[in-house]
């Protein structure tokens, strides 16, 4: 959940540093920290963003090529000064930083303290600068080595040490860390998002895997038997501009307004609509055994495990697969029965998860087939499933999922389309969902040019204290998503619910301090979500509909309309997300929150 930057090279560190931790600042924001080699080891660190950093920096500079950052959201210590890495041993001469968990390091911390080591914090960090200090032998990659033979638990780690200027070494099991490759010079980052700006060509680490980095070069070795790795640069196909705000004033307006790209994009070149079959190339290789399987389990967290949800009704709709959807925080602790026609698909953003990495993990060790549907090109889902799809929708910076969400659900569209014609799909039902599916682009910037709508809405429901969603099927999801975006980023009470549900217990709550937000777009269960709406309109909260445009149905019950473009019914999800995403955004805005680094959260959740 922290980010990590290092920086050799004959540059001066500082600057390129503090570059590397404003692109990560997404993933943890609570302190942050850099040390460099500056005529010995120089650490700076301060509580609060980036910013507060770069104020304490400028009082004292340093200097130096080669140095490491790192930006925390913290887990083990509060968010103080003393717990911010850089890390240092007792001498400081060692500076670590870490992402990850430590789980037996309050054992160690006896142990060390035991032998006289001094620690300064209470992290969990701080037991591997003791730990290298006093493994160190003349050689701090041997000494990296050794110390982490002694740890359990997940790492991601950047050292390096006073005496070896212009080397630095990284480690990693369980939390990414990507190389950069420039020329006279090389970066390391927990995210290939910082790396972009400097270079294309990186390479990822693999769990349990070594690496040195000088100017000149870098090497790879395996952890324990030193085995050296030989592996291929990647090169990555984003933009500097796929990383900016680009005149937005947050990423996550940024990113609602690129949907209409970022869908097109998740379709391109993956429609053959004359016969009417998507051509997904990375699951060709295991298309035969897809047709052999019966069940299908997805697994994924927050947003998207509503895409999730979204696609069981799609599966449902046109395979004859059986269809479960879990949390993968409860998926990877079940007793889990397996059966040979059962594939598992894991559905992550960043594809770091750490839960849905396990529940991958825990499915592959049962055998059962693992397929990703990721967005983080190269990341541990992406690589440890055994096919997939990615959704090309660029960096998704803003911790609140967006564009990632609707690319999720469209390529889940393209997955159920594709399942279903190896079986009962029809070639006109098949033609018929993947046309409209690429309308939907165009529907998209139909609907985002009534920004300033949404604006106004927002406005008038700001005072607001509790929001209830419901949607039925389809909608059901996105109520639920709805919701998730108002409390994530405006941190407002808000709950999704089963239009149905109602009378199960939650229609007990409403009273006039309740707005409810009701998805009803034309079709079969539009009626009933439409008494379910009249029933919490008579007990007096204040009501919001999002509905098919010209329907006059829901503008008759609700004090507000919001018009979507009419689209299938297992479409509508694409489009009725995008004004509560707006809506969200627009209400946070309002109340001043911190749109893109919404309190307690950090974009990537690398820890259980
Ligand atoms: O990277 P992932 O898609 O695996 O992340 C899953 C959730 O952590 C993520 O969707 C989270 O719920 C978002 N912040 C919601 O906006």
């Amino acid at each position: 959940m922290c980010g990590i930057f290092g920086y050799v090279g004959l540059r001066s560190a500082t600057p390129v540093l503090l570059e590397g931790l404003r692109q990560l600042e997404y993933r943890g924001y609570d302190s942050a920290g850099i040390a460099t080699l500056d005529g010995g080891l120089q650490v700076v660190r301060s509580v609060g963003k980036i910013a507060a950093l770069e104020r304490r920096l400028r009082d004292r500079p340093l200097d130096g090529s080669c140095g490491i950052a790192h930006t925390r959201w913290a887990t083990h210590g509060a968010p103080t000064e003393a717990n911010a890495h850089p890390h240092t041993d007792c001498r400081g001469e060692i500076a670590v930083i870490h992402n990850g968990i430590i789980e037996n390091h309050a054992a160690l911390r006896r142990e060390l303290e035991a032998r006289g080591h001094r620690f300064r914090s209470e992290t969990d960090t701080e037991v591997l600068a003791h730990l290298i200090e006093e493994s160190y032998e003349g050689d701090l990659e041997q000494a990296v080595e050794r110390a982490l033979g002694r740890v359990r638990g997940a790492f991601g780690i950047a050292v390096m040490r006073d005496g070896e200027p212009g080397r630095i070494v990284l480690a990693r099991r369980g939390s990414p860390l990507v190389i950069g490759i420039g020329v006279n010079e090389h970066f390391a980052a927990s995210d290939v998002t910082a790396l972009v700006r400097h270079t294309r060509q990186v390479l990822h680490l693999e769990d349990d895997e070594i690496a040195v980095i000088e100017p000149g070069g870098f090497r790879i070795a395996r952890l324990g038997d030193g085995a050296e790795i030989d592996r291929e640069v990647e090169t990555v196909d984003w933009e500097v501009g796929d990383v900016d705000r680009g005149g937005y004033p947050h990423y996550m307006l940024k990113e609602i307004c690129e949907q209409p790209e970022t869908i097109r994009n998740a379709l391109r070149g993956r429609i053959v609509l004359d016969e009417g079959i998507p051509k997904l190339g990375g699951l060709e290789a295991v298309m035969d055994e897809i047709r052999r399987c019966r069940h299908v389990a997805i697994v994924s967290c927050g947003t998207s495990y509503y895409a999730g949800l979204v696609a069981r009704y799609l599966f449902e709709e046109f395979t004859d697969l059986t269809v479960e959807v879990e949390l993968a925080s409860e998926f990877r602790y079940r007793r889990l029965n397996l059966t040979d026609g059962t594939m598992v698909l894991a559905i992550s953003q960043s594809g770091e998860t750490a839960d849905t990495l396990a529940a991958v993990r825990e499915a592959k060790r049962k055998g059962a087939l693992c397929l990703g549907l990721v967005n983080a090109v190269g990341s541990t889902i992406a690589r440890e499933t055994h096919a997939g799809v990615y959704l090309h929708a660029g960096p998704e910076i803003g911790v609140a999922s967006t564009k990632a969400f609707t690319s999720q659900v469209a390529i889940l569209t393209l997955m159920a389309v594709l399942f279903g014609r190896h079986g009962r799909l029809s070639l006109h039902e098949g033609r018929r969902v993947l046309t409209e599916l690429m309308r939907i682009p165009e529907l998209l910037e139909r609907l985002l040019e009534r920004r300033d709508e949404i604006a106004a809405l927002a406005q008038r429901y700001a005072d607001c204290e509790h929001f209830l969603y419901i949607g039925r099927k389809f909608s059901y999801p996105i109520a639920l998503e709805g919701a998730l975006k108002i409390k994530e980023i405006a941190y407002v009470h808000a709950e999704g619910y089963a239009a149905g549900e109602m009378k199960h217990g939650p229609l007990a709550l409403i009273d006039p301090s309740y707005t409810c937000v009701a998805l009803c777009p034309a079709g079969d269960l539009q009626e009933k979500t439409l008494s379910n709406m009249q029933e919490l309109k008579a007990r007096g909260g204040r009501m919001i509909a999002v509905a098919t445009e010209g329907d006059g149905a829901a503008a008759a019950i609700a004090d507000d309309v919001v018009e979507v473009p009419a689209t299938l019914e297992c479409l509508s999800p694409l489009l009725e997300v995008v004004p509560l995403q707006l809506f969200a955004y627009e209400l946070a805005v309002r109340k001043g929150r911190d749109v893109d680094k919404p309190r307690n959260l950090a974009k990537s959740v690398t820890v259980e």
